[in-house]
């Protein structure tokens, strides 16, 4: 089932997700409709947050990208990174690893606003995957991106707390319109 993506302006953003203490039917009934939710929309990654579920949840899948990469290293060996796709992280701990580096980054929460955002090359992943297994890597590029942006929402954090003072303030009236657009449809 297609969900409604919750837009920039829903305090269900801002809110610090639940860590999930075991995979229900329901939860697995929420995995499936966030994937379909974000093939319909052509995203990369969505977290439960985006679908108005305050959960430690997350669905990525970066194999419909090919002009930038992704690395995966399991057990500190380079891995095919299609192995691991499509990836659902659950109460996932992230550390990241290396230098910073700059990257175009969009949000289905924030349609057609998109921006540079540093963040560090590589992290590494700690989580439940979609049958409460722990699974851990290393990935770095798109992945390491991706992963970190959608970290970020199941902790209330957007990628706009993440921009540089001057290309936010570039922004600022497209997310203030976005932000009343969306309260306006609410009432
Ligand atoms: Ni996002």
């Amino acid at each position: 089932m297609i969900l409604e993506i919750v837009k920039y302006g829903s305090p269900v953003l801002r809110k610090k997700g639940e860590r999930i203490e075991s995979v229900t039917p329901e939860i697995r009934k929420l995995i499936t409709d966030m994937f379909e939710t974000m093939e319909e929309n052509h995203g990369v990654g969505l977290a439960a947050q985006q679908v108005g579920v305050a959960k430690l949840l997350t669905v990525i899948d970066v194999r419909a990208v090919t002009d930038r990469p992704s690395t995966l290293e399991l057990d500190g060996e380079p891995a095919d990174v299609a192995s691991i796709m499509p990836l659902v992280l659950i109460n996932p701990e992230v550390t990241p690893v290396g230098e910073r580096v700059k990257g175009s980054e969009g949000c289905l929460s924030f349609p057609e606003i998109y921006a540079e955002i540093s963040r560090p090359e590589s992290v590494d992943v700690k989580a439940l995957d979609a049958k409460g297994k722990p699974i851990s890597f290393r990935c770095g590029g798109l992945l390491a991106r991706a992963v970190q942006h959608e970290t970020d929402h199941l902790n209330g954090l957007l990628f706009i707390d993440r921009m540089e003072k001057k290309v936010k303030q570039k922004l600022q009236a497209e997310l203030d319109e976005l932000q009343a657009e969306t309260k306006a449809a609410k009432k």
